[in-house]
């Protein structure tokens, strides 16, 4: 048996070090007296299978925050490479000053069960009210039901199938943006029997 190299490790400070993370744009707004609105963010995953929740997780002081408080739903769009940028400018400026759609380029389009757009160009579109929120101290936790899933038929397979990685997947960790690269497995692919394909 070869022998492992040891692997030495450094202790650091206690952070928000987990990674890699989704990088999304959160549309809201349109309702209530607010304009559309899109933050991105990164800070957000699946909490629940049924019922079906997602979670985001929201500054105060962001403009959105506001609008999400008083609305009580957003949607979750999921980009291609092709929203990376706007990604990013989505979340370095405020809808307080601009309008980011027009300024990012995208389309409001209509969600099925919520007030706001969703983004048209993003190929994943999950719409969620709101069943939870606690405040953690920087962010609050936005805890929310999903309600409608719309997808860019383009991307559907002849199985049904969503093939995310078509239109490209985008990842965030530490600071920097990534392209996902290559599938190098399906789930269960570690306990797969190579010739037959079956599980063991
Ligand atoms: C990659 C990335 C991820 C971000 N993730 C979050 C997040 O999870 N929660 C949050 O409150 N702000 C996050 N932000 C910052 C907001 O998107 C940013 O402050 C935005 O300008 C707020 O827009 P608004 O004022 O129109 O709501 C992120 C920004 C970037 C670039």
């Amino acid at each position: 048996m070869a022998k492992r190299e040891p692997i030495e490790k450094q202790a650091w400070k206690p952070g928000n070090v987990l990674s890699p993370a989704p990088a999304v744009l959160v549309s809201c707004g349109a309702t209530r007296g607010f304009k559309p609105n899109l933050i991105t963010v990164a800070w957000t995953g699946n909490v629940c299978s049924e019922p079906p929740l997602l979670s985001i997780s929201v500054r105060p002081e962001r403009y959105s925050h506001g609008i999400i408080e008083t609305t009580r739903e957003f949607v979750v769009n999921v980009p291609s490479l092709r929203q990376a940028r706007a990604v990013d400018w989505c979340g370095v400026v405020s809808g307080r000053s601009e309008d980011k759609f027009a300024g990012a380029g995208l389309t409001p389009a209509p969600a099925l069960k919520v007030g706001c757009p969703i983004v048209l160009e993003c190929p994943l579109n999950i719409e969620c009210r709101v069943r939870k929120s606690m405040e953690l101290g920087s962010h609050t936790l936005y805890v929310a039901e999903v309600l409608a899933v719309q997808v860019t038929a383009a991307l559907i397979d002849g199985r049904g199938k969503l093939r995310l990685e078509k239109g490209g997947l985008l990842a965030f960790a530490h600071g920097q943006y990534f392209a996902l690269g290559r599938c190098i497995g399906r789930f269960g692919f570690s306990v797969q029997r190579r010739k037959t394909g079956t599980r063991r």
